[in-house]
């Protein structure tokens, strides 16, 4: 593809884990021949089996035509080398968040593709600009941060740093376009627009089973009865309880709020390898990928007394989340359209502003003013957008203005 102008052409996903596994199968279903390169033949065997059961799923949803599945497969191969990935247009990174082993990759990638090649990662936890920083040409390195499941969240946040040429973006979001997904542009920040919104919401749910205030069960059931598509600690397992904690501690790093030092809980079972469903067991025990029917704790928790604060959801753990939204437009690192473009696409959530506009700014403020009384927390001081809204003379009108205005 490289200087053709084309969408499609040799790609290269390094590290065939959850993330990698589906990055590969999006860039082959895209018409892409793919490379995918892990370096112990059995992790390839598995991936394989993933991408197997994946494309066939898709068959039988009508999402991809009867036999198209083989196609898409057959575009793929599989090596244990980076040095496989010479001829490639476009390598995507995904292996594990381990700073030394990115920096390891990055430093062969850098070696081996050649001068046209766009260098991606797909860290959700570590910074971009300093990845692209330990290559030779950082103009060509973006960040492409996909979701899980990869093909089916038609969002993808394209990262770039203060060294990302305008040429690496433009060819960047073509590619994009010709995979079907949809992209926002984030700059380089801890948590990026979605998990800078996202993770925050699923530690505090992980902290209310920890203590108690309700079961994994109510908890669950609270928010999507609100409208989420499953519950905050099915999506921890689903993200990956290590994945969760490695962002928390990069966004405390970068922003110091004590809101997102990792609950306890999520320490412990990451320190024990239960990280969620690709292990078998996390907050849930899994068979397959269904939860078991069991209703006892995840191991280790004993929780305290009971001193249920159900009733209390879904509002507690949702008006939070929406109040960070509202902080993360105040200080102008995303616009409205954007929050609810990326937490729509990316975890198919309801648009966040059309949550706050259900629950009306007077309601949202009050709750908020609540949790912020009740933790002393300066994390949960109500963002100033909200107290905007909630005292203008009509504050729904206020919140669909805020909502026009950067269109
Ligand atoms: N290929 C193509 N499409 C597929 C597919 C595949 N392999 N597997 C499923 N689909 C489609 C289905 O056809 C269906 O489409 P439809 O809605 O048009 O009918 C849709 O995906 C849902 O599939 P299912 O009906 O089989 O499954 P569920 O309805 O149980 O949904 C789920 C499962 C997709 C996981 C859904 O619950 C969901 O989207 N949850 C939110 C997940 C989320 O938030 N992900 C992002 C996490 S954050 C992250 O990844 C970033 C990281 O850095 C932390």
């Amino acid at each position: 593809m490289a200087g053709t102008g084309g969408t499609s052409g040799r790609a290269g996903v390094v590290g065939l884990g959850t993330m990698g596994a589906g990055i590969a199968e999006v860039l082959a279903r895209g018409g892409w021949s793919v490379t995918g390169v892990e370096e112990q033949p059995d992790a390839l065997t598995r991936a394989e089996g993933r991408i197997m059961a994946s494309t066939a799923y898709a068959e039988s949803r009508g999402k991809l035509a009867e036999g198209e599945g083989a196609a898409v497969r057959a575009r793929l191969s599989y090596e244990t080398s980076i040095d496989a990935l010479a001829d490639c247009d476009l390598v995507v990174e995904a292996v594990p968040e381990l700073p030394e082993l990115k920096q390891r990759v990055f430093a062969r990638l850098d070696a081996v593709v050649g001068a046209n090649a766009l260098l991606a990662t797909n860290t959700s936890s570590l910074s971009v600009t300093s990845l692209a920083a330990s290559t030779s040409d950082p103009s060509r390195v973006v960040g492409l941060h996909f979701f899980n499941p990869a093909p089916v969240q038609p969002l993808v946040e394209v990262i770039s740093t203060v060294l990302t040429s305008a040429g690496t973006l433009d060819r960047v979001r073509e590619i994009l376009a010709g995979l079907g997904k949809t992209t926002i542009a984030c700059r380089d920040r801890a948590g990026f627009v979605v998990n800078g919104l996202l993770i925050g919401y699923l530690n505090s749910a992980a902290t209310w089973y920890e203590r108690g205030y309700a079961t994994r069960e109510e908890i669950d059931d609270a928010l999507v009865s609100a409208g989420m598509p499953m519950g905050p600690l099915a999506l921890l397992d689903l993200v990956g309880l290590d994945v969760t904690v490695a962002v928390l501690q990069r966004m405390y790093l970068q922003f110091g709020d004590r809101r997102y030092l990792p609950a306890p809980l999520l320490t412990s079972l990451v320190e024990a390898g239960l990280l969620g469903r690709k292990t078998g067991r996390g907050l849930y025990t899994y068979d397959g990928s269904t939860p078991t029917a069991t209703t006892t704790g995840a191991p280790g928790v004993v929780p305290p007394p009971p001193a249920s604060r159900a009733g209390e959801l879904p509002e507690a753990l949702l008006v939070p989340y929406l109040n960070d939204a509202l902080t993360m437009v105040g200080v102008g690192y995303a616009s409205p359209a954007t929050v609810d473009t990326g937490m729509s696409l990316g975890c198919r959530m309801p648009p966040p502003f059309d949550q706050l506009a259900a629950i009306g700014p007077e309601r949202a403020l009050a709750v908020q003013r609540q949790v912020f009384d009740e933790t002393a927390d300066p994390g949960y001081r109500p963002a100033l957008l909200l107290e905007q809204l909630a005292a203008a003379d009509d504050p729904d009108l206020a919140l669909h203005v805020l909502r026009r205005a950067d269109r």
